[in-house]
């Protein structure tokens, strides 16, 4: 959550950081600011509401000169959304200025002391304590701004990315992570700090990730210095070449990112099956899973840890686990699970799964059942991301940026992995028949392109959704496999459209949900021909005794359903383990068009946002 920028070159900061806001947006959009170095002071101006309300009042504020800057998109913690709680914060003096992304925990008996040394505070946020805290330590050791940020990160209790600069010494931008991350594009003569690379990717391919626990001094004239904030070690500064291109964080013609990341699933399917999947010689290569399979086969067990969709695409796996590889799945919340002592040892395989790569919870979950000796293996989708690099071993999702706060295609990247792993594990154990193997490998194959017919529907569920953008509630059910997609389906409805929805297991509607039926309420089901179908063809009859509206989510060619339902969106056949990545595809898209059609902003929906890097 909040995303941070940095410029110190040659060049202009502010258009630079501007734009660079701009692409963070989505770890948080509550306020933005800039603070520049015009040669002489420090100018500053923030703002409660987006980096374009920002824009629109900056330039009546101040010049916006200066080739030194740091700007902050907020998602807030402490303190309401408003002027006054917006980064960047000055300390008492004025010489001082930061941007903060995470959380000061022991923040007010830090405050307390700080107000019984006579300073005060301007804002309720954390961040302005550690600012005062670092200018209380510079200024009593005497000390340079590197060494006294370095001594107050040793008393601060929680997580942080920060970048801190001196009005007095504006050579030099100092920053530090710890929980939070922060990346240092490195250019010729130039240096940008950002919490992801997006902000930099047009000026340079170079980047260094801090780890957590270091600070760096990033200045103009000498190589960058990284240190360990407890021990005062030098670290090597390790260099990567990035792979992303400007094209991947542009929204390519769509008139959303979310919109985009729908329509790109069929390629980014393909791209996370590529040189996995070889369906010719029967085999699947992942080297995350080749060189631990031996941790697999014995697992007793396997615990899938994650949050929002992750989570969702985690209940999909436990079918896919159970069913092909006959290993025992139970699905967690991250954050239930890192706080209930859970029964936990070697003999279990623990599967985190997260598009971002940063979120603080699933994070934990994993560091606590390393401590316990599980293995631990990540599914992500953020090259380089924390998870990434905190678990044993993983496989990325290879979806490509993903920067609609709703996730789309992360959900059907993320089920792809899984079923992969699955299909090698139920290979390896022998769980599997040869032919169901030969023929699920096949399919999976298939399924970009019958992803791409899925999404030639859109003309008709934008008038789906035209029909039913006003209720107030909707319910979407779903059996088996396709459980999990209704649960998704309904967030996604609510993310975006702030329509409140429901995700229900079909059977179980009966206990409940049934109560809330009438002519007004929508209902979505999930109805392919696979598996339950006779079942859901009787819960479908339920409903229409009691006056629903019928959406249902059908195979090709189906007739039942048609003769039952209010309306019905095909998808293409196929087999029951896979429809998952079919069936969802409809259910982002009527979710889209309802937020689009009432005029909700649908890549960044109101108190969300898409990285949570706090618990
Ligand atoms: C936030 C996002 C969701 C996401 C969840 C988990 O709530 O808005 O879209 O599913 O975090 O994020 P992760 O990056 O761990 O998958």
């Amino acid at each position: 959550m909040c995303g941070i920028v940095g410029y110190i070159g040659f060049r202009e900061a502010y258009p630079i950081i501007l734009k660079g806001l701009k692409r963070l947006e989505y770890r948080g959009y509550d306020s933005a600011g800039i603070a520049l170095y015009d040669g002489e002071n420090i100018k500053l101006s923030k703002t409660k509401g987006k980096v374009d309300d920002l824009e629109r009042k900056i330039k009546s504020e101040i010049s916006t000169k200066g080739s030194l800057g740091i700007g902050h998109t907020r998602w807030a913690t402490h303190g309401v959304p408003n002027d006054i709680n917006s980064h960047p914060h000055y300390s008492k003096s004025g010489d001082l200025v930061i941007i903060h992304n995470g959380i000061i925990e022991n923040y007010e008996s830090l405050k307390k002391e700080l107000i019984q040394r006579g300073y005060s505070f301007t804002s309720d946020t954390d961040t302005e304590v550690l600012i005062n805290l670092i200018e209380d330590i510079k200024k009593s050791e005497n000390i340079k701004l590197g060494k006294a940020v370095q001594i107050a990160l040793t008393q601060v209790v929680g997580a942080y990315a920060i970048a801190v600069f001196d009005k007095n010494k504006p050579n030099e931008i100092v920053v530090a992570r710890l929980g939070s991350p922060l990346a240092i594009g490195v250019g010729d003569d130039e240096f940008f700090i950002a919490s992801d690379a997006s902000p930099f990717i047009e000026y340079t391919n170079n980047a260094i990730y801090l780890e957590d626990e270091e600070m760096a001094i990033v200045r103009r004239d000498k190589p960058i210095k990284i240190r360990k904030i407890k021990d005062d070690s030098l670290v090597n500064p390790y260099v990567q070449e990035l792979q992303l291109n400007l094209e991947q964080i542009e929204k390519g013609g769509y008139d959303h990112f979310m919109l985009k990341e729908i329509h790109e699933q069929p390629h980014a399917i393909k791209d996370t099956y590529r040189g996995r999947l070889r369906v010719n010689e029967g085999i699947i290569k992942m080297a995350g899973v080749d060189d631990n399979i031996e941790k697999f086969l014995n697992a007793k067990r396997i615990i899938v840890v994650a949050c929002g969709t992750s989570w969702h695409a985690g209940l999909v796996s436990e079918y896919i686990f159970e069913n092909f590889a006959r290993i025992p799945v139970e699905v967690e919340y991250a954050s239930e699970f890192r706080y209930r002592n859970p029964i936990i040892n070697e003999n279990d395989v623990v599967i985190a799964i997260s598009q971002s790569g940063e979120t603080a919870d699933t994070l934990a979950a994993i560091k606590l059942a390393k401590s316990r000796g599980a293995f631990v293996f990540g599914v992500c989708n953020v090259v380089g991301s924390t998870i990434a690099r905190e678990t044993d071993a993983g496989a990325y999702t290879h979806a490509g940026p993903e920067i609609g706060v709703a996730s789309t295609k992360a959900f059907t990247t993320q089920i792809t992995v899984l079923t992969l792993i699955a299909l090698k594990l139920a290979k390896a154990k022998g769980t599997i028949s040869n032919s169901d193997y030969h023929l699920t490998l096949g399919e999976l194959e298939l399924i970009p392109q019958k992803v791409e017919t899925a999404l030639g529907s859109d003309a008709h569920i934008k008038s789906i959704a035209h029909t039913y953008k006003d209720s107030k509630n909707c319910l979407y059910l779903g059996r088996g496999y396709n459980f999990p997609v209704a649960l998704e389906g309904a967030l996604k409805l609510k993310e975006i459209s702030y329509i409140h929805a429901e995700g229900y297991p079909a059977a179980e509607m009966k206990h409940g949900p049934i109560a809330l039926i009438d002519e007004n309420m929508p209902i979505i089901v999930i109805a392919t021909k696979k598996g339950h179908y006779d079942k859901i063809v009787s819960n479908i009859q339920e409903i229409k005794s009691r006056k629903g509206k019928i959406i249902g989510i059908v195979t090709e060619g189906d007739q039942t359903v048609k003769g039952l339902a209010d309306h019905v969106i095909e998808v293409p056949d196929t087999l029951e383990s896979l429809s998952p990545l079919l069936t969802t595809i409809p259910l982002q898209l009527l979710s889209y068009h309802i937020a689009v059609m009432l005029d909700k902003n649908v890549d960044q929906p109101r108190n969300l946002a898409k990285s949570v890097t706090v618990e």
